[in-house]
């Protein structure tokens, strides 16, 4: 017999693990005030796994590819398009296109195939594209809206989402607030804003455009068309570390605008619809957390999904498996799970016992 679960959060990771407790048998509750209004309204939707990892993070080309394997199956249960052109990563001036190398290098020596393109190739896949130095193809990379997962994840959990907590204890809590964890655990994850845009346009790229203009990273990623009109096109994301609230700031704007034009100057005359704010979800190590929590209250087994940083939307997936694969189980994924020693803090330094001799105690 399933068990009765509360899952606190209901972002695109949260309505993700409670769907697939559902389909495993549990009692599932989501409470959560403002549904899918997180990082996950913000998100883009890239499933990049390639395009986002980065020296020293390796580990989550690895996790980003086998949530990317569940998505096609995930999207269709869910009736949501996948955008499936690939990703381009380009770079604007000579500079830029060191860093598209650099990237190239890192995915060649991961076994990955990723060929590097002439400025001329680049530009022949995608017409839409404006001057670049030359670039690189991620055929296997997809896109999804994540609102559009979240609408159908909340609607298929239908009366299971909540805004408060009515009955009763459960029997496990999982927690999956993001970047807000409560207390014990706030320190496990910290905010970094990233401003977001969404415009409309005529003219989209076909391909997700990955690229960097004059230093400064920046995508590009088109819904797929529907029938006819203007496609909403995403522009991300600005990146940084910061205390309080997640607003847009005219110079994260201006940045953002800047590069879109650059890459693609057809996106001069579409149409601004959204600046959005909100906080990516970090851990120390930049891997989530998923798994029982570190300590907990004795009142009930606590596990966490969150910390997803840059991923959440591409490891929704995976994270709901584990999840489920935990409760059934027990076991964890050691490179992701909370009590790991990466995401200690450093040891407290104890108290040193005050030194009679020493005049600066005293003062
Ligand atoms: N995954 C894209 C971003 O975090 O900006």
């Amino acid at each position: 017999m399933g068990a009765r679960v509360l899952v606190r959060g209901a972002g695109i990771v949260g309505l993700a693990v409670a769907d697939a407790l559902v389909s495993a048998g549990h009692d599932v509750t989501v409470v959560d005030r403002a549904p899918g209004s997180g990082a996950s309204y913000a998100a883009a939707g890239m499933l990049s796994p390639s395009s986002e990892v980065w020296y020293g993070e390796e580990a989550l080309l690895d996790l980003g590819l086998r949530s990317l394997a569940l998505w096609p199956a995930f999207a269709a249960g869910l009736g949501v398009p996948l955008h499936t052109r690939g990703t381009l990563l380009v770079g604007h001036d000579r500079g830029d296109l060191q860093q598209v190398e650099r990237q190239v290098e890192l995915l060649a020596g991961r076994g990955r195939a990723v060929d590097l393109l002439t400025s001329h190739e680049v530009r022949r896949c995608e017409p839409t594209l404006g001057r670049v130095s030359g670039g690189a193809v991620l055929p296997d990379d997809q896109a999804v809206d994540p609102r559009a997962v979240v609408s159908a994840l909340r609607e298929r959990l239908g009366s299971r989402v909540v805004p408060r907590v009515l009955d009763g204890p459960a029997d496990v809590e999982v927690v999956a607030t993001g970047s807000r964890l409560p207390a014990p655990w706030a320190h496990l994850v910290r905010g970094v804003r990233g401003e977001i845009l969404r415009v409309r346009t005529d003219d989209p790229p076909a391909h997700v455009v990955r690229g960097w203009v004059r230093g400064d990273p920046a995508y590009v990623v088109p819904r797929t068309p529907g029938g006819g009109g203007p496609v909403e096109v995403v522009v991300g994301a600005t990146s940084e570390e910061h205390d309080g609230p997640p607003v847009a700031t005219v110079g994260g704007v201006a940045r953002l605008l800047e590069a879109a034009r650059t890459l693609l100057p057809g996106l001069d005359r579409a149409e601004l619809v959204e600046v959005t704010a909100r906080d990516r979800p970090a851990t120390a190590d930049h891997l989530p957390i998923v798994g029982p929590a570190p300590v907990d209250d004795n009142t009930r087994p606590v596990v966490l999904a969150a910390g997803h940083f840059r991923h959440g939307v591409l490891l929704a997936p995976l994270t709901a498996a584990l999840v489920v694969a935990h409760l059934a189980s027990g076991a964890v994924d050691p490179a992701l799970d909370p009590r790991r020693a990466a995401l200690r803090g450093p040891a407290p330094t104890p108290d040193p016992t005050p030194d009679p001799t020493d005049e600066e105690t005293h003062r």
